[in-house]
């Protein structure tokens, strides 16, 4: 078994304000919910059952970061290599039910992990009535790393995820499952903590959609639209109300000739010189894009 992660597969964060986010998400990005109880409400951007998932709490943080598996037969072989990479296994269930299979582990760097069995997907009438932009689903997320080498082998030994391209200082590391985008996972090096979670455009003009639909709340993107050098896709972000940052990407490549490519190292560094190492239109990454930084909640008792 090579791959056990396919894609990535929901983001749970915890709010200090659910409505308030939730409304954002839904009249502005254009989720819809698809499930709200006491404390907590799940969204979806598809027919997935569940791709963000908010729960109401005294802090604004990243609770866990959900990987969707190739199969269930896989979160039972990631599991089992869990202790084995330095990692504690803290559940061998899903947290949401409406996976069969799942199981989470906690970093030593204080990351929560799960690795889950496809969510359960309707693939008809997943289109939702909204003002809102509407991606078409969870594309990648970006997260922080006081350690991104020893980051990146917890992923390679757990999940069999690969390298696709690092920053020579491993200050931005991007990783690849079975759906072969260029990136599932990027990791950044700071403190722990969330960089931004990302959802797919249909096409470019969707920027402008959102763009102005950002204007009508008084808000505007911090960077783009633009494209990155690094996985080539199109990209614009925004700060959403619980202060995590929010990524719309578009187009990004594949990696098909897998057992043959070679991880890119970048080896420019200095700024500005390298923008275009980085951004293959533009202006380079912001100060409020380069030092963002969200919390990772410490992992539960
Ligand atoms: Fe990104």
């Amino acid at each position: 078994m090579s791959y056990l992660v396919n894609s990535m597969g929901h983001v749970q964060l915890n709010v200090v304000d659910v409505d308030a986010l939730v409304k954002e998400s839904c009249d502005i990005l254009g989720l819809h919910v698809t499930r709200e109880e006491s404390g907590c409400v799940w969204l979806s951007s598809n027919g997935r059952m569940a791709e963000l998932v908010l729960h109401e709490a005294n802090e604004n943080a990243m609770r866990s970061l959900g990987f969707e598996a190739v199969s269930e037969a896989a979160v039972a072989e990631a599991a089992a290599r869990v202790e084995e990479a330095g990692c504690k296994l803290v559940s061998t269930d899903p947290s949401l039910d409406c996976c069969v299979t799942g199981m989470q582990f906690v970093t030593p760097q204080g990351h929560t992990f799960e690795l889950h069995s496809p969510v359960q997907t309707e693939i008809y009438g997943s289109r939702k009535p909204t003002p809102g932009m509407a991606p078409l689903r969870l594309d990648h997320v970006n997260i922080m790393s006081p350690e991104p080498a020893e980051t990146r082998t917890q992923m390679e030994k757990i999940m069999g995820m690969r390298l696709s391209e690092r920053m020579v200082d491993d200050g931005l590391n991007w990783m690849r499952g079975a759906n072969r985008l260029h990136h599932i996972l990027g990791i950044v090096k700071g403190e722990t903590g969330l960089h931004h979670y990302s959802w797919e455009v249909a096409e470019f003009s969707d920027y402008c959609h959102l763009g102005d639909r950002l204007d009508t709340i008084e808000k505007n993107f911090i960077w783009g639209p633009g494209r990155h050098r690094p996985g080539d896709n199109t990209f614009a972000y925004y700060i959403d109300t619980c202060g995590a940052m929010v990524e719309c990407a578009g187009n990004m490549a594949l990696i098909n000739d897998d057992d043959r490519y070679e991880p890119n190292i970048i080896t420019a560094l200095k700024r500005p010189e390298n923008v275009r190492v980085m951004n293959v239109w533009g202006e380079p990454a912001p100060l409020p894009w380069r030092e963002h930084h969200f919390p990772w909640a410490a992992p539960a008792a």
